[in-house]
């Protein structure tokens, strides 16, 4: 077997350990191991690609284990310090940077063709592929970051955001058009094509906000993994091309499935400019919400048969999981059954709340999804709503004015009580007034969520 071959077939086995840690993560029980069997194989390819003849006869390694060191380590000195609630932000910027990586490598490589070479080959259609997908990816994270930070207006966009998307896509098309046929290489019309490209990335993100903002990451996502994909056709190497394949093939999955759970198109999230208004839903009348206390809800938990916990965003911030989990054992003791029931875009990224919950130990076969637990809610004597707000919006369901109408949401107004944990009367991240607050079974418990659990849990060990 000569060296090549030897390399691709580390390269298979390198591939099949990578699958094999991808389908662990397909389940929160065994996410955490699927996630180091994954950067096994990554390790395993970034090895081999070191020992491959066209890496090791250049003698580069002094500026790629450089590059490694400095990369990794912002890698991993990032990852260790990020909250958890600011994990989309920092999957935005990383894979801007990998989308940056596919752009570069797609410049770099036409300075590379050969004097005189031909324009209407592959390979230039390779390279402007690669540099397009990946500045679009660029640009595009990086406005989702600001948007997801604060830093940019959730409803920041450019004037006619869809007549300008057309019109850079047809620049976009023209150029490319004019760089192959062309006698030879001309880098004016590159560059052109290299702003035109970042331009559009930030036009077709900026239209975009609200609860659609996950859909786009993970389009976004799915972009890189296309871009890597081009990449790894320009320099033959098949890990890359495999590699980019299945991180746009699961993007685009998560997309759809992402849409199916807002019961929206793509379409309509790319170009209905629903998620940004913040408009609709909300009474112009002065309504009163009713509160409770916390010995009476303490008292009215011991007394049920069957209550519901609904963890959200503000469950998130306020680090309240733990302390959750402590109340469902205590409650569970006193003959209670507990179960969660989770909303597919509850938080702020995907699985959210199942990594939440399964980091204090909660058992995976008490979380219920939107339909059982919808189904289950009117046999529900309470329901406890901590830190949620969008997904237990029923404007969703009866305000076609509301931005996210149509969502499905869980139906907690269905249940015998409601209690909400919240700090005050902010909306949630679709900027709209939730009516289940000021609902006839609805009490509102004032305070971070973590505090208020706290004192909870005394008042349940009391009562
Ligand atoms: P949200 O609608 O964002 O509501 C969270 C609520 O938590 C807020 O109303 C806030 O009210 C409360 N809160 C914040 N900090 C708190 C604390 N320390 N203690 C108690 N309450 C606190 O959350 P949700 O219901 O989970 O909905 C998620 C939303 O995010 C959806 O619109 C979804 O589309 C969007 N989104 C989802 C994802 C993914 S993939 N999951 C990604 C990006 C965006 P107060 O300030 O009054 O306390």
């Amino acid at each position: 077997m000569d060296i090549s071959n030897l390399i691709d077939l580390l390269y298979l086995v390198s591939i099949i350990v990578f699958i094999i840690g991808l389908k662990g993560l397909s389940h929160p029980e065994t996410a955490r191991k699927g996630n180091r069997v994954a950067a096994l194989g990554m390790g395993m390819a970034i090895v081999i690609s070191l020992l491959a003849p066209e890496t090791s006869g250049n003698n580069n390694y002094p500026w790629i284990i450089g590059a490694m060191l400095i990369g990794g380590g912002i890698g991993f000195v990032s990852s260790k310090k990020i909250a958890m609630t600011k994990m989309p932000e920092m999957v935005s910027l990383f894979n801007g940077l990998g989308g940056a990586c596919a752009m570069l490598i797609g410049i770099a490589e036409f300075g590379n063709l050969p004097q005189g070479a031909d324009m209407m080959s592959g390979a230039v259609l390779t390279n402007i592929f690669a540099m397009f997908v990946g500045a679009v990816s660029l640009t595009g994270s990086l406005v989702a970051y600001g948007k997801l930070n604060g830093s940019l207006r959730d409803n920041f966009t450019l004037p006619a955001p869809q007549i300008i998307n057309l019109v850079s896509l047809a620049g976009i098309i023209a150029l490319s058009v004019m760089i192959m046929t062309q006698p030879e290489l001309n880098m004016a019309l590159v560059y052109a094509l290299l702003g035109l490209s970042l331009f559009y990335g930030i036009a077709f993100v900026t239209p975009i906000g609200g609860g659609d903002m996950p859909v786009v990451i993970s389009l976004l996502n799915s972009v890189t993994g296309i871009g890597a994909t081009g990449a790894g056709l320009i320099y033959g190497n098949n890990i890359m091309i495999i590699g980019g394949i299945l991180v746009g093939a699961s993007g685009v999955i998560l997309t759809v499935m992402m849409c199916e759970a807002m019961n929206r198109s793509l379409v309509n999230v790319l170009i209905g400019n629903l998620g940004a208004s913040g408009g609709g839903s909300g009474s112009s009348r002065e309504e009163i919400v009713k509160e409770v206390n916390i010995s009476d809800l303490a008292i009215q938990l011991k007394y049920a048969d069957k209550v519901a916990i609904v963890p959200g965003y503000g469950l998130a911030v306020a680090q309240a999981q733990h302390i959750c989990h402590e109340i469902e054992s205590a409650l569970e003791s006193e003959g209670v059954e507990v179960r969660y029931a989770i909303h597919p875009v509850a938080g702020r990224m995907p699985g959210h709340m199942n990594v939440l919950l399964a980091e204090s130990d909660v058992d995976y076969d008490k979380l219920l999804e939107l339909e059982p637990a919808n189904s289950s809610f009117p046999s529900t004597d309470v329901v406890l709503v901590i830190g949620a707000n969008d997904v237990v919006n029923p404007s969703a369901k009866d305000d076609s004015a509301s931005p996210i109408y149509g969502m499905p949401i869980l139906d907690v107004e269905t249940a015998k009580n409601v209690v909400v944990f919240k700090r005050g009367m902010s909306t949630g991240y679709a900027g709209v007034q939730n009516p289940l607050f000021f609902g006839d079974k609805t009490k509102m418990l004032f305070g971070d969520a973590k505090s208020s659990l706290n004192k909870l849990k005394d008042e349940i060990a009391n009562a």
